[in-house]
């Protein structure tokens, strides 16, 4: 049986996740918020006090991890049974994330828990190598990008409205620093699929955006 999948790939901040809850929703579809995966592997990571320079446990812990997702109105997340959803969003959370998604053993290991979520009546599924790793076949892809001081501002407001303390220089910086290191690691690396529609939501409202996406599926 053959299940739809839309990609939705793009650089931190650019408004993928919105986006792509959004139009799950519109669509009746299945959501895959896949940046959640390698973040709860951060948590588990940080939980269990692994050294980030040991490659053989991280990997140990990756294939060990028990996740659960619960998509709705907002997503929530459990690793082995314990909520972790208020630890997900973290700037630091994402740092670990992004250095550990360097590692191409890592990747292998998660690859079929992304691929589990392709589930009738069909899929949109948010990260870095959608439609170029994890889904090539999926018959719409979207990059969704914008600007690294939009995106900071953008993440500033989310953080800020979920009551955690932020700063909009360091935001930048470390925006900057992890597009810097997604974009250039061997594994996988953030680049847009060939035959991906291209989005700059610099100037757009969510609203735009969505519907954008929207007339790609119809
Ligand atoms: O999208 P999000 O900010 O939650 O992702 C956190 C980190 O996880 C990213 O910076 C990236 O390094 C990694 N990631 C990835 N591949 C994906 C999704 C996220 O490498 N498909």
């Amino acid at each position: 049986m053959h299940i739809p999948v839309l990609t939705i790939d793009g650089p931190s901040g650019a408004g993928k996740g919105t986006v792509s809850r959004l139009v799950a929703k519109k669509l009746g579809w299945n959501y895959l918020d896949s940046g959640s995966i390698y973040r709860s592997l951060a948590i588990a990571l940080l939980k269990q006090s692994i050294d980030l320079t040991n490659e053989a446990e991280i990997i140990n812990v990756a294939k060990a991890m028990m996740l659960e997702f619960e998509c709705g109105d907002e997503l929530v997340v459990k690793l082995n049974g314990e909520d972790i959803t208020a630890q997900l969003a973290l700037e630091s959370t994402g740092n670990i994330a992004s250095i550990v998604a360097a590692l191409p053993a890592v990747r292998q290991v998660l690859l079929q828990k992304q691929k589990d979520f392709r589930q009738l009546p069909g899929l949109v599924a948010d990260g870095r190598d959608m439609g170029t790793v994890v889904f090539p076949d999926a018959e719409n892809k979207v990059f969704l990008t914008a600007s690294a001081v939009k995106r900071a501002e953008r993440r500033y407001k989310q953080l800020i409205e979920k009551g955690i303390d932020a700063n909009l220089i360091d935001l930048t910086n470390e925006i900057e620093e992890r597009d810097r290191r997604d974009m250039e690691r061997k594994a996988a690396p953030l680049a847009m699929a060939s035959d991906a529609l291209y989005i700059d939501s610099s100037e757009m409202t969510i609203n735009a955006v969505i519907e954008e996406v929207l007339n790609l599926i119809h």
